[in-house]
């Protein structure tokens, strides 16, 4: 019997195959996208040439100890593949992502991709987001009251849940200099009119709903890989 982390190395390794000579990559964060970019750093030190772009200084860091190159992605202009984890995926490649506080980078490194591959263990898939609380990025500026428009517009779309400040007392801050709020939801029907309620919240810096940005997944179980989208 495999345990989780087998499994995300699993798809991280059949991701890995997805990687040709020359592209531009996005480097997701957390610790499935993390089996990816051990693997990237083997095949670099065998000869591969490929451009990356991290997604956090977590990232940042082991790509720069395994010597993956790393470049800046106004520089590039675009990527070809960015390979990530998430939170949670349904069967339309719609994510929560965020658990690890990365989500603004992940989502702007996305959305300049020409595709991107969610890799996750079972566990992630959902048939409805909303089980894994929906981090909201924010701006420390009078973030309490950006919370409290963050709950407003939760009930406005027919939803419930407490929404709490990451870290309490010590909160965590962001790559960017952001704190994280956590919504507590449990079944998010309608993903798209909660995004644009909550981005249209002025202290709101990004959300954890990545609709639309995932092009392919692979889900490792205990009886193989599972491929959704395109590869
Ligand atoms: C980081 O902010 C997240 O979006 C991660 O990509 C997500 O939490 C998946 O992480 P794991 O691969 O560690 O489960």
């Amino acid at each position: 019997m495999s345990n989780s982390d087998d499994l995300k190395k699993l798809a991280a390794l059949r991701a890995l195959e997805l990687v040709v000579p020359g592209m531009r990559l996005g480097l997701g964060t957390g610790s499935t996208a993390k089996h990816f970019v051990d693997g990237l750093g083997e095949k670099c030190a065998a000869g591969l040439e490929v451009r990356c772009v991290p997604t956090s200084e977590e990232t940042r860091k082991q790509a720069e100890g395994l010597n993956i190159p790393l470049v800046n992605l106004d520089e590039l202009g675009g990527l070809d593949l960015t390979v990530d984890g998430a939170d949670e995926m349904d069967a339309c490649l719609s994510l929560i992502k965020g658990g690890g506080a990365a989500l603004l980078r992940e989502k702007i490194v996305a959305a300049a991709s020409a595709r991107m591959i969610v890799i996750a263990d079972d566990s992630k898939l959902v048939e409805c987001l909303g089980a894994f609380p929906l981090p909201v990025e924010v701006n420390m500026f009078a973030h309490e009251t950006t919370a409290q428009m963050i709950c407003e517009a939760i009930s406005v779309n027919g939803l419930a849940g407490d929404v709490t400040l990451r870290g309490a007392e010590s909160p965590v801050e962001t790559d960017g200099g952001h704190y994280i709020y956590d919504c507590a939801l449990g079944q998010i029907d309608d993903a798209t009119s909660l995004s644009e309620e909550i981005l249209n919240i002025p202290g709101v810096v990004e959300h954890g709903l990545f609709l639309g940005l995932a092009t392919g997944a692979i889900i490792a179980t205990e009886s193989g890989l599972k491929e959704f989208g395109e590869l």
